[in-house]
This record gives C-alpha cells, sequence and structure tokens, in this order.
C-alpha cells in the first residue's frame, strides 16, 4: 500500500475529514501564490494592503488594491480539478469541511457547479467552506455594513473613484481579513472545533506561516488526527504530519478522491 493509497484508507474509515487549503490550490487556476517562486510579497509591499493603511489612507489603499486584485485573479478565474475532487468527496460524504485562507470563492464555484451537475440542490451533508479571510469577490460598506459584488466596485474605482463608497455615504472595503485584523471569532473559533474533531486533516497548498490557520494542523495532530500535507515546497507541519505529498495538487488530490470513491 502507497503512501496515497495508506490516507485513502484513513479518509474511507474516517468519521469526520476536514481540508485546509491555501494559494497553491488555485495556483493551477492561475491565482498567484503569495509566497516562493514569484510570490505577490515580492512585487508588493504587505503594509500597502494593512488595515491601518485602510483607515489612515483609504484612497491610497484603494489605488494599490486596484492592482493587486489584477495580479491576484488576473481575469476570469475558474476551479481546477485540485477543488472539483474536494468537492466530489464533500458530495460523496467524504469531506466534512474545507478551511481556506484564500479570498478567490473557487471553493464555493467548484461546489456549485458539482451540485449543478448533480440534483443541483446543496444536501445537508455537504461541505462546509470556512473562508477564514474572507472573500475578495465582495466588497462590505463600513458604516452600513452592506455586501456588494466586487467587480463593479473596482470598475469604479478604476474610472476614479477613489475611494469607492456606498450609498448611504460610506467607504468600502474588500470583504477581506487585511493584516492587522482578527479574523472573526466564530470563524476561528469554528475552524479551531474543526480541526479537534477531525480524524484526518488534510493541509493543502499552503506555507503554513500565518496565523491562526497555520496552527491547525498541530490542533489536529495533538487531537488524534491522520495529518496528511501536499505541498510542492516544505512547511513547518512536515515534521509533525503523517504523510507529505511533495506534488502538485491537481495530480495528488483527483488520485485521492478516486481512491476513496473505490
Ligand atoms: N501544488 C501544490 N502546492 C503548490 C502548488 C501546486 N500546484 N502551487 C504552489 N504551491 C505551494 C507553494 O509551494 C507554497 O508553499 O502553495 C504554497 C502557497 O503558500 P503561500 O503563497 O504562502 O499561500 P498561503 O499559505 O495561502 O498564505 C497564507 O498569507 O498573505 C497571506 O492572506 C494571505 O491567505 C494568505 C496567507
Amino acid at each position: 500500500m502507497d503512501d496515497l493509497e495508506r490516507l485513502a484508507d484513513d479518509v474511507r474509515r474516517a468519521d469526520t475529514v476536514v481540508a485546509l487549503t491555501g494559494a497553491g490550490i488555485s495556483a493551477p487556476s492561475g491565482v498567484a501564490t503569495f509566497r516562493g517562486d514569484d510570490g505577490v510579497w515580492d512585487r508588493f509591499d504587505e503594509g500597502q494592503f494593512a488595515y491601518g493603511r485602510f483607515q489612515r489612507d483609504p484612497e491610497g489603499f484603494w489605488a494599490d488594491r486596484i492592482e493587486l486584485q489584477r495580479v491576484l485573479f488576473d481575469g476570469e478565474i475558474e476551479p481546477n480539478a485540485a477543488h472539483e475532487a474536494l468537492a466530489a468527496m464533500g458530495r460523496a460524504g467524504d469531506l466534512e469541511a474545507i478551511c481556506t485562507q484564500n479570498t478567490d470563492g473557487l471553493h464555493g464555484a467548484a461546489a456549485d457547479r458539482i451540485a449543478a451537475g448533480g440534483d443541483g440542490k446543496p444536501d445537508a451533508d455537504d461541505t462546509t467552506i470556512l473562508e477564514l479571510h474572507g472573500n475578495a469577490q465582495r466588497v462590505r460598506c463600513q458604516d452600513c455594513g452592506r455586501r456588494s459584488d466586487s467587480e463593479p466596485i473596482f470598475e469604479r474605482a478604476a474610472d476614479g473613484e477613489l475611494p469607492p463608497t456606498c450609498d448611504c455615504g460610506g467607504v468600502f472595503k474588500p470583504d477581506v481579513v487585511l493584516f492587522g485584523q482578527q479574523l472573526p471569532g466564530a470563524v476561528i473559533q469554528r475552524a479551531r472545533s474543526l480541526a479537534r474533531e477531525s480524524d484526518v486533516f488534510l493541509a493543502i497548498g499552503s506555507s503554513l506561516v500565518v496565523e491562526p490557520a497555520a496552527s491547525l494542523p498541530r490542533l489536529a495532530a495533538s487531537s488524534g488526527a491522520t495529518v496528511g500535507v501536499v505541498n510542492l515546497e516544505s512547511t513547518p507541519c512536515d515534521d509533525l504530519a503523517d504523510l507529505v505529498f511533495r506534488e502538485d495538487v491537481t495530480s495528488v488530490l483527483p488520485r485521492l478522491r478516486d481512491l476513496v470513491a473505490e
């Protein structure tokens, strides 16, 4: 039995399987990663997009954010085979939850695509998708809280409305957790309880250096879960992991889904 067959066997026998994903699962979809070769943080300074900058200089923040959004999500982005493999595992009842650090909305898009391909109705046992860092496809008014699709608001900003404002006069902010902001308490508590409950915890496409997500694999391991890491580069959790796959997500995850479904 090779490592992937062993992991599939653990997934089949598990009551609760949880995945934590990072930018690497969306890289095959053309979404930029933050670290490693040609990472976003080699091209931009994180401070440009910190919450303090947004509060101090919303106009400058938005001018820079337009460029970042272009680099991150260069045009139309679609779920790839790795997103679809996780969505298929969810539909089959083999994946309880995906905690994603990604703000690209691709896990939701993959789940919708699978649901549409099936009976079109989300099942009760469909996978929970927890967007730990929010969703950059939405913006939110900082006064009235109204959420809106980000595309038309970014168009208005690119046309010179800096910062773009809501009908109520409030300033829009991308609906993401910025550096210097706390994750919503309920979201991180839910992610931590999922890690504790998991029998198998998969850390996929993340450098596992940004807290609080980076501590979830350790929390799962300390609760007795089998931990699998799928990442092209080494991570700080490799030593605690039971299985490490130094391979592309689009190679490992479809094979894992097929083995689990056997
Ligand atoms: N298959 C497997 N792994 C991949 C692939 C791939 N096709 N492409 C990239 N990777 C790996 C890289 O080796 C890298 O270690 O994915 C990892 C992505 O790491 P980061 O770019 O650091 O992304 P992430 O871990 O999601 O960053 C966490 O940092 O800047 C913040 O808010 C931002 O959510 C982000 C957080």
